[in-house]
């Protein structure tokens, strides 16, 4: 693994390095998001007492599931698919053009490109194989996991006007949007297109709750207070509250 690391920074350095002064952090997100969602990986894996094998393959397509953000962001200056590319399907065409996973076996690999190709899907197709289902669902939580860590500091405190753009949605403090929170309501998760204002990215992130596969990921995000600080960010009202407890429980089943 520690060479694995070692060939994924050599592959972001030039793109830090060609930076300007105001996309650096831009990239150095993504590489700590990287290494996060690793990490993340990790402590699933060690919960479902994976064999060595699935355990190895699922932190290294989680280390490498944001590979197309790199190039991505070099061809179109934004992370934004909508705008540019499927940065999923990029990175596993990435990671086979600069053959960065080609020290492993090859049906290895493959699972890990087709866990790249699918991290970003907004549900799993139905046919995959058991070997390629669990992986990929374990970087899926892993990045859902980290992405709430990345965003709650730009939807904390945030003054009309004055938001730092997040998919260009501003703060409208009492708007909601109803087909986001219908979708808390029926219990599945949220759809990005249909967000129109920042709190229907917090309902957003709190859909999140119905589409985590693995116990880890649900305690995480109760033990790490995102359930608290996005209710706390939401319009004080009734139909707001009526859905913490059914996350809750979501969360604790
Ligand atoms: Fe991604």
């Amino acid at each position: 693994m520690t060479h694995l690391k070692e060939i994924f920074s050599r592959f972001v350095s030039p793109y830090l390095q060609n930076a300007t002064d105001r996309e650096r952090p831009d990239i150095q997100l993504k590489i700590d998001h990287s290494f996060d969602v690793f990490e993340n990986s990790r402590n699933i894996c060690e919960s479902l007492s994976l064999p060595a094998e699935r355990t190895e393959t699922a932190q290294i397509a989680a280390l490498y599931h944001d590979t197309g953000r790199f190039p991505q962001y070099k061809a179109y200056g934004t992370f934004k698919d909508s705008e540019s590319c499927n940065h999923g399907t990029l990175g596993a065409r990435t990671v086979l053009k600069y053959a960065l996973l080609n020290e492993l076996p090859r049906k290895q690999r493959n699972t890990i490109l087709g866990a790249i190709a699918l991290h970003n899907r907004n549900a799993l197709p139905s046919f995959l194989s058991d070997e390629l289902r669990i992986c990929t669902e374990i970087v899926r939580d892993s990045d859902k996991i980290d992405i709430i860590k990345v965003l709650i500091p730009h939807l904390t405190g945030v003054l009309p006007g004055n938001e730092v753009p997040l998919m260009g949605l501003k703060e409208k403090p009492e708007e909601i949007t109803p087909a986001i929170l219908q979708s808390v309501k029926e219990g599945r998760q949220g759809a990005y297109q249909a967000m129109k204002c920042l709190n229907d990215f917090r309902l957003l992130l709190l859909s999140w709750a119905y589409d985590l596969n693995f116990e880890w990921s649900r305690k995480e995000m109760i033990k790490r207070g995102y359930v608290e600080t996005l209710m706390s960010q939401l319009p004080d009202t009734d139909q707001i509250h009526a859905l913490r407890n059914p996350i809750i429980e979501q969360l604790n089943s």
